[in-house]
């Protein structure tokens, strides 16, 4: 190495030692006769120190031409700092600089190399190595590896065995878009890029692998949001010869192995609630359960009081904001636009101020009297001091509406702690969803996920009603893994495809492989997929998973460092035998 020491490393205890020293300049101090440096490579940073008299005169004239990010080896003594630096772990020492080697000199960068940035995102994401330099993303990355390196290990422990599967495959119907990869030796055909390597992992449980892992890259064509890459990594997992409660069991450990290792924190047990009763409390399949202001439905209380809006409303349900009977009249105004926005949807909120003095002021009081309001108050347990936010109409809509009052609400009262964590499986979710625009069914996990034998009757008659053996595990709102119990018999997987509205031969084309694989031998199994990205971004406390990828995408999926998506040459495209509409460079 060209050093002898990390600029992290040195201590109170190295002070006379004759130290060389290898990184980047960050700073630089000049007093005039007194010159400091901080030096900085990955493991931390070392303030280098030159003195006018005491230091060679050219090599003060040398120090004094380097500029911000140069790459430099430095030799020196260490010595006792006079004012010493409590914040960082070299804090008590500094290098008396005998000799600096410019390994490199540097441009300026085009943003502040610091903690705090000057740089906004897009200037970051285009000089992306630089932003890297930075100790926030830096740690991010580290704490990437820390995740990584702890699911092996807990995965190993179990007998799990890490196999990598193909890349380049065929299109299967995950709910996505494929990003498809033209065959130069096939013209006209196309791989797919995987979205996720699932019916390859099932194929490992006929050959008898019994429990794969894979820590594995998957692409799906979709609108990207802060929690969605285009390119991103999913925990891949699958088990045979299991029960569904067999898998919970196994991945709460993982996810249990993982807070201990990488955050110190010991886990609470990961309570279940089904799909239904996450839908009927919290309004949504991924509920934020780190706080309560569960759902309570007012159809009993709220209806046949003459008040048209909940009268015609399937359903009327609210939420219990604790503490909030104070919020002003512009307050409870901006919860309503915000209930209004075309996103949200609910054409209004009805609120109920439960008055410290035991009163009730609502927003509905022409219809309702205290007796009555202080019946929706019994609903939810309000105390003097809540306010209750009600939503009414069409069910499945104003849940969702009243799912994001509740999280709106909560992070303004602050019950949204990034550092507080509060982990869920939710189980029973429906096998299949009605799609409006397709008019036909979808499979709400996907096709390879077994129906719950006990619901199986109801596949003809009432196929909504079907509930799958399907779970996810939510952390903290945000949905961070998903799987089920496949199905495992030729049998049961055409008629799946043949209610997802796929021809016999639609079917055999597509998965012909997978069906023939069933009748070889294929044992009971099933598996989860986690969010690798999401997972180390709320172990970070980021909302965006962004900076724990090296190199993530923007929002309109473009890498704007290497510039791409970017165009091909007419010969390239010739030799894919592609013809592209407009313009080619
Ligand atoms: P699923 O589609 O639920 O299941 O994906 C598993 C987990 O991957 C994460 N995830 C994403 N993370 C970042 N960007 C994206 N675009 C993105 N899409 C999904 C989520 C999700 O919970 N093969 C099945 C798993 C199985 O059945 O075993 C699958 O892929 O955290």
């Amino acid at each position: 190495m060209l050093r002898t020491h990390t600029c992290g490393e040195l201590r109170i205890t190295d002070v006379n030692k004759t130290v060389v020293l290898t990184g980047w300049v960050q700073r630089l101090r000049d007093k005039g006769s007194l010159m400091w440096i901080d030096l900085r490579d990955r493991y931390g940073i070392t303030q280098l120190f030159l003195e006018e008299g005491k230091t060679d005169a050219a090599l003060l004239k040398a120090a004094r031409a380097l500029g911000r990010e140069f790459v430099v080896k430095v030799e020196g003594t260490v010595a006792e700092r006079v004012s010493k630096n409590a914040n960082i772990a070299t804090g008590d020492i500094e290098l008396k600089v005998t000799n600096i080697d410019v390994l490199n000199a540097a441009k300026l960068p085009p943003f502040t190399i610091e903690d705090e940035t000057d740089g906004g995102d897009d200037l970051r994401m285009k000089y992306r190595y630089l932003d890297l330099r930075r100790n926030p993303v830096r740690e991010s990355l580290l704490l990437r590896h820390k995740v990584a390196q702890q699911t092996r290990s807990y995965l190993d422990s179990q007998n799990f065995i890490e196999v990598e599967t193909p890349v380049l495959i065929k299109s299967t119907p995950e709910g996505a878009r494929d990003f498809v990869v033209p065959s130069r030796m096939n013209p006209g055909e196309f791989y797919a890029l995987p979205q996720s390597p699932q019916t390859f992992k099932q194929l490992l449980m006929v050959s008898g692998f019994d429990r794969y892992y894979q820590i594995v890259k998957c692409f799906r064509d979709e609108d990207l949001r802060a929690d969605r890459q285009p390119e991103f990594t999913q925990i891949d997992c699958e088990m045979s010869f299991v029960t569904q409660e067999d898998i919970l069991t196994t991945f709460e450990g993982l996810i249990r192995h993982l807070f201990k290792t990488v955050k110190g924190i010991e886990l609470k047990e990961v309570p279940h609630m089904t799909y239904a009763d996450a839908m009927k409390y919290y309004g949504s399949d991924k509920p934020d359960t780190r706080f309560e202001m569960k759902f309570a439905e007012l159809n009993d209380v709220a209806q046949g009081k003459g008040f048209g809006v909940f009268d015609s409303a399937e359903l009327v349900v609210g939420i219990c904001a604790k503490g909030c009977a104070s919020y002003t009249r512009k307050q409870l105004d901006e919860l309503t636009d915000f209930v209004k926005k075309p996103q949200i949807g609910a054409k209004g909120l009805v609120y109920v101020r439960c008055e410290t003095n035991g009163t009730f002021k609502s927003s509905v009081d022409k219809f309702f009297d205290e007796i009555e309001l202080s019946r929706f108050a019994q609903k939810f347990n309000a105390e003097p001091g809540d306010l209750l936010l009600i939503l009414a109409g069409e069910k499945d809509k104003t849940r969702k509406a009243l799912s994001e009052l509740r999280l709106h609400v909560a992070s303004q009262v602050g019950l949204r702690d990034k550092n507080k964590f509060a982990a869920l499986w939710v189980i029973d979710f429906p096998l299949l969803e009605w799609n409006e625009e397709t008019n036909r069914w979808h499979a709400m996990h996907h096709p390879f996920t077994s129906p719950k034998p006990e619901d199986m009757p109801k596949l003809q008659s009432h196929p909504g009603e079907v509930r799958a053996n399907a779970y996810d595990m939510v952390l903290n709102g945000i949905e961070i893994g998903g799987g089920s119990i496949r199905i495992h018999d030729r049998n049961t997987q055409q008629l799946m495809f043949k209610k997802l509205g796929f021809t016999e031969e639609e079917a055999q084309k597509q998965f012909g492989f997978l069906m023939d694989a069933f009748e070889f031998g294929a044992p009971p199994h099933g598996g989860i997929a986690f969010g690798f990205d999401r997972l180390c971004s709320l172990f970070g406390g980021a909302e965006s998973i962004r900076d724990f990828i090296a190199f993530p995408k923007n929002n309109a999926g473009r890498d704007t460092m290497i510039d791409t998506p970017s165009t091909i040459s007419q010969e390239q495209l010739n030799e894919l035998g592609i013809a592209v509409k407009g313009t080619i460079k």
